[in-house]
């Protein structure tokens, strides 16, 4: 095999977003990036994800930050790097679909705070959900990176992820991911996909992968080896195991060779002396459960994602039933068979998981179905791919003539200005409209905190995720 291309190989680095979204349950503070930022902003990277995914929620939900304000005082603090995002398609960042014109309203307002690159992804591939996501990036200036959910099922083959680039080239994206949050693309299918698409599309094409069982280099090497544009790393203190591969490591193998990526790892062990007190402090802390670091190849047999695999973790250890972790494992390919084989990433992943934890637990299969889980079964997060085993269906309750098969979102009214109406009295901004009507159980609670009096710190010191703190910090810091 040789070289198909001598550009130089781009990198997006994922340690500010997916890297402790993977490894550490999306717990690292704003406080804890931007001393690295100054560093991070000159290396030259194609672009950092530092955003969207399961950032936004956790930001609210577990460390009392204000998403927007984390998006502005990153941008800030990395004014020469593209800012980049993770993006559910009609999901937004939610769990549910939402009208077209709150996903018109998030993709302008996550432009205007900052970001550059919107990933929009669909679980299911149905590319009608990322129709509107589509537009709304190019209509705020955005860069518009559509991304492929990789699977592996009867269904999806090489032929499949071919036409769907083809497709979303044509609905008008600037860039393709190939977006394998499992690991499940091996190095040689690796090449042949990417010289297939090579051959195939335009635009460049962007390879997200994880290190879950233990390919993750080899597959990156394949990719630059077939001309792969640009793929996704991690800094090495939060690298490898169900986050990205580490980036230091690539760009050292590819050093010399055509696909030399020309960055600087001087400035990259200097980021990552910082980054390795971080990832001490969420060890400590017990937010990276170093089960996670472990190269799993059941997730080869299973196809179980990185985040999904410390979930499930999680959610069996708060049942007190962590002994069934294996036969959990071992049911989710059966649920998503029932299902018509969704690609296993969120929202499906967690709908596909619970079911598989339901049925276990319970000891008996579909004897309960979540709300979200009977929504998938009726159509409403768009079409599943293959054929839903009907006996699963009909326990769900959902006769065939009940499961939608239009876009989902057009049977959705807009929906802006109910929200507007509906969180008039706690609402300050059109931002904080939208963390409200995506996280109603979460964002009252966050925003009446930081809106609210705060209690007299009990130390000297503020508590480090008062936002108060966290920009003073970054006062001190620029200065
Ligand atoms: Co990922």
């Amino acid at each position: 095999m040789e070289f198909l291309s001598n550009k130089p190989l781009q990198i997006t680095d994922t340690i500010l977003r997916d890297a402790h979204q993977s490894q550490a349950a999306t717990r690292m503070r704003l406080a804890d990036m931007l001393p690295a930022c100054e560093v991070l902003d000159s290396i030259g990277y194609w672009s950092l994800e530092c955003w969207g995914g399961a950032t936004f929620d956790a930001c609210m939900r577990f460390l009392n930050e204000d998403p927007w304000e984390r998006l502005r005082l990153l941008r800030k603090a990395l004014p020469h790097t593209k800012l980049q995002m993770l993006f559910r398609g009609q999901n937004i960042l939610g769990y549910k679909h939402y009208a077209d014109d709150v996903v018109d309203a998030f993709c302008r307002k996550s432009i205007e705070n900052g970001i550059d690159i919107i990933r929009i992804f669909d679980a299911l591939n149905d590319v009608r959900n990322l129709e509107q996501a589509i537009r709304s990036t190019k209509k705020y200036g955005g860069i518009v990176e559509a991304a492929m959910s990789y699977t592996i099922s009867p269904i999806h083959d090489e032929a499949y992820f071919v036409r769907l680039a083809k497709e979303l080239e044509q609905l008008g994206a600037d860039v393709i991911c190939v977006k394998d949050m499992a690991n499940l693309l091996l190095p040689m299918d690796a090449y042949s996909l990417v010289k297939k698409l090579k051959e195939t599309v335009s635009v460049p094409i962007h390879l997200h992968t994880h290190n879950t069982t233990g390919t993750g280099d080899m597959v990156y090497l394949m990719a630059a080896m077939a001309g792969v544009d640009i793929v996704d790393t991690a800094l090495s203190p939060l690298a490898n195991g169900t986050s990205q591969p580490a980036t230091e490591s690539l760009v050292a193998t590819l050093q010399g060779t055509a696909r030399d990526t020309r960055l600087d790892l001087t400035k990259m062990s200097e980021a990552a002396a910082h980054f390795r007190t971080v990832a001490k402090k969420l060890k400590d802390e017990g937010s990276l459960d170093p089960k996670v670091l472990n190269v799993d190849t059941n997730t080869l047999l299973y196809q179980v994602p990185g985040g999904m695999l410390s979930n499930l973790i999680s959610q069996l250890k708060q049942a007190g039933r962590e002994d069934k972790y294996y036969d959990v494992l071992a049911e989710i390919p059966r649920v998503r068979a029932d299902y018509g084989y969704p690609p296993l990433v969120t929202p499906s992943s967690q709908i596909v998981g619970s079911q598989a934890v339901m049925n276990i637990i319970s000891g008996e299969r579909y004897k309960t179905f979540t709300k979200e889980s009977k929504a998938m079964l009726r159509g409403e997060y768009g079409k599943l791919p293959g054929a839903v085993n009907e006996s699963v269906r009909a326990k769900a309750g959902i006769a065939p003539e009940e499961v939608i098969t239009c876009r989902p979102a057009d049977l959705l009214e807009p929906e802006v200005a109910k929200y507007r109406e509906e969180f008039r009295e706690i609402a300050k901004s059109d931002e904080d409209v939208l963390s409200l009507a995506l996280f109603p159980q979460v964002a009252p609670k966050f925003l009446a905190w930081r809106d609210g009096p705060k209690e007299p710190p009990k130390t000297a010191e503020p508590p480090k995720d008062d936002p108060a703190a966290v920009r003073k910090l970054y006062v001190e810091y620029k200065g």
